[in-house]
């Protein structure tokens, strides 16, 4: 999980704090991204932090002062909330050093992960619990070999934001071929209106090509333009494969999108999403 970016978008909120740590309702983005991948079967949970890695850790390890206060208060649910973030899994950091961009985050995990497949979650993206993408995805790798990449369909004035891929279909309904990928291109560029969201299970070979890429858009290491190299030559690191999600996404590095996560969440939760719903109603239909 890189989670080394300055998150410039959210300044000052992230002077001093990462951007994973920003809370969606009452749990920090990255914690939802953990509970997913230990929900697909992913337990080993590297993190590529940068400057700011200390919250990051804390979080994910025990806080036993906290617990202790708790647990003399005999607050037994505040206390399960806080030994949760500490239980989900094996936890491991690497330094990123200088933030030169998500695919030299990636390389920092090599030595980590070895000669084995592995899944690339970001942040930045939340996928909603009930629209399980990362199980089906790492299904897709082990009938096609390959990597497999997370495809969004949006709105073609809209994906000059993001990474776009050139897709054929195949015998499944919700998964492509991929034979080309554009970082960020114009809508005249573009190949498709499949965007790239941040969910990736990659082929190690990717490694070796990150360690070829040379820094592209915005003088960064694009991760973008190492599986472009894996698409365009399958010897490589087989072939490149995408799973058009169709379930609910929140990209929370935006901070119109971030405000929409919480209040679409905050409105499904069980304790607070009565009361908070009556109140969104009034504030609409008085207020705005
Ligand atoms: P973004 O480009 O969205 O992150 O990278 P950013 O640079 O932090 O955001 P802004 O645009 O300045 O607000 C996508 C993901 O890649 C990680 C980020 O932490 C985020 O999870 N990343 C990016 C790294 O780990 N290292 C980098 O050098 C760049």
């Amino acid at each position: 999980m890189p989670a080394a970016g300055l998150g410039t978008r959210f300044l000052p909120a992230t002077k001093a704090t990462p951007k994973e740590m920003l809370p969606v309702v009452d749990k920090p983005a990255i914690q939802y991204v953990v509970e997913e991948a230990v929900t697909a079967g992913l337990s080993d949970v590297l993190m590529v932090t940068g400057r700011n890695k200390r919250p990051l850790e804390d979080h994910f390890d025990r806080n036993y002062e906290l617990e202790q206060v708790l647990r003399d208060k005999g607050d037994a649910a505040k206390l399960a909330r806080v030994e949760e973030s500490s239980d989900l899994a094996t936890m491991h950091y690497v330094r990123q050093g200088d933030p030169r961009g998500l695919g030299h985050a990636v390389l920092c995990a090599a030595p980590h992960v070895g000669d084995q497949p592995f899944a690339v979650l970001l942040g930045d993206d939340l996928i909603d619990p009930r629209d399980p993408l990362l199980a089906r995805m790492i299904e897709v790798q082990e009938q096609y070999g390959g990597s497999v990449i997370a495809l969004l369909e949006v709105d073609p004035d809209h994906i000059h934001l993001y990474g776009a891929a050139a897709a054929r279909p195949t015998g499944d309904d919700d998964v492509v071929h991929v034979s080309d990928l554009v970082e960020k291109p114009s809508a005249e560029e573009a190949p498709s209106n499949l965007a790239i969201i941040g969910r990736y299970v990659l082929d190690p070979g990717v490694f070796e090509v990150l360690r070829k890429t040379r820094p592209g858009r915005g003088g960064e290491i694009q991760l973008t333009d190492a599986l472009q190299a894996l698409a365009s030559d399958e010897s490589l690191g087989g072939p490149v494969h995408g799973v058009v999600f169709k379930g609910r996404r929140y990209d929370t590095g935006d901070r119109g999108d971030y405000l929409r996560a919480i209040v679409r969440l905050a409105c499904e939760r069980e304790d607070l999403g009565p009361d908070f719903r009556a109140w969104l109603r009034s504030y609409v239909t008085e207020e705005m």
